[in-house]
């Protein structure tokens, strides 16, 4: 059961750039930055009425986001729900037949669990499923 648009990720190549143009374009204000380190990524939370613009970009080499980049140039990388039970959700969604990109759930921004759903189930759209767990 999805509760509501918790986020849309956009990918940048320079965080700090699309930060300044964010707040000067839109007059919104950076919530917070914060390393992930399972997704091998800087992010970049605006807060946009009761959802969030995430911005974010590679740490890493290896990160899937750099390839994402050097693909695609930025842009909006995926739309985030946020969900009741990540697990549940994740397995609904393998069950429908939909190609779930994580067995089990990561760990993302502010410590939420989240999972993917491939953009080829959804239309070109990749999903991630939020679950909050404090
Ligand atoms: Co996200």
């Amino acid at each position: 059961m999805l509760k509501k648009l918790d986020h849309i990720g956009i990918a940048v190549d320079d965080l700090d750039n699309a930060i300044s143009c964010f707040e000067g374009v839109l007059g919104v204000k950076v919530q917070h930055r914060e390393i992930v380190e399972s997704e091998k990524i800087e992010a970049a939370i605006f807060n946009v009425g009761d959802t969030r613009i995430e911005l974010f970009s590679p740490i890493s080499e290896d990160s899937s986001v750099k390839k994402f980049l050097d693909r695609r140039g930025p842009g909006l990388h995926h739309i985030a729900f946020e969900v009741e039970n990540i697990q549940a959700a994740l397995a609904a969604a393998r069950e429908s037949g939909a190609q779930v990109l994580d067995e089990h759930p990561r760990v993302g921004v502010n410590g939420t669990l989240a999972g993917f759903i491939h953009p080829k189930s959804l239309f070109g759209v990749l999903t991630e499923l939020v679950e909050y767990v404090q």
